[in-house]
């Protein structure tokens, strides 16, 4: 299934749990430095979108396209792989949890790169699954999603770009697959789940597996015991990354 097609069926319910986190928000907008006008390349409902520059949005999916609230930045139907603009139409161009799901992200990033004279990407580095308790003592699954897509290092070696870590904060506002990790109740959560593109990737049997093994371990102290180190802290780098190019 494409990353357009799996939005277009499970997308609808993005806004509950998916919004801007204003710190990260702030992280990418100065890596836009002085841009006037922004491209937002799998632009869902417009998340991160900058209020104060001119933004055009790209994305494949009517389901997400039809979430974006009223007077949203215009957006194109179209695919990161092939975007409808001349060289060097913008002054930067983003993608945000997004290149994971593209066909060919490489393709992608060389297409906003053409279209736009800064590039700013938001995603993960599935390199290590040992950093983030869910994956390590959940979802053994969740490495295997990424057998043979390019590397956070082969991305940024693609566009030329350096690698920043983000900090995740404990109450991140934004619900993506880490962004709960230190309110491990959420992830029982059906709805919060659901806003994890993650979940419908692994399917139905890995799901009840994972979350009965954290529902389990929240009820005998044996998550606190095993991640009494994270419960002092306001804020973590896990596997979240900015490339900027
Ligand atoms: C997790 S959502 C992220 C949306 C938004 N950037 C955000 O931060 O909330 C991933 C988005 O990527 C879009 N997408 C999937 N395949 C794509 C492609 N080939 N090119 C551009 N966008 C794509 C999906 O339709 C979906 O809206």
């Amino acid at each position: 299934m494409s990353g357009e097609q799996l939005y277009d069926t499970i997308g609808a319910a993005y806004t509950v749990t998916r919004r801007t986190d204003p710190r990260i928000a702030t992280q990418i907008w100065a890596a836009l430095g002085d841009a006037r006008t922004v491209l937002n390349v799998g632009a869902g409902t417009g998340s991160y979108e900058p209020s104060d520059r001119v933004v055009t949005a790209v994305e494949p999916s009517a389901t997400m396209r039809a979430q974006r609230p009223a007077g949203a930045a215009p957006c194109v139907a179209a695919t990161a792989e092939s975007l409808p603009f001349r060289d060097r139409s913008f002054d930067a161009a983003m993608a945000l949890a997004t290149v994971d799901h593209w066909r060919d992200p490489v393709a992608g990033l060389r297409e906003m790169r053409r279209v736009a004279r800064r590039v700013v990407v938001f995603t993960h580095d599935a390199g290590d699954p040992g950093r983030f308790w869910l994956t390590r003592d959940y979802l053994p699954e969740h490495p295997r999603l990424w057998a043979g897509r390019p590397s956070v290092a082969e991305l940024a070696g693609a566009i030329g770009a350096r690698v920043e870590p983000v900090s995740v904060p404990w109450d991140c506002a934004d619900g993506f697959y880490e962004a709960y990790w230190r309110r491990p109740e959420a992830y029982l959560d059906e709805r919060v789940r659901r806003g994890m593109s993650v979940w419908a990737r692994v399917g139905p049997a890995a799901e009840r597996r994972a979350v009965h093994g954290l529902r389990d371990d929240l009820a005998s102290g044996r998550w606190a015991e095993r991640n009494r180190d994270l419960l002092g802290l306001d804020a973590a780098v896990l596997d979240s990354r900015l490339l900027i190019a």
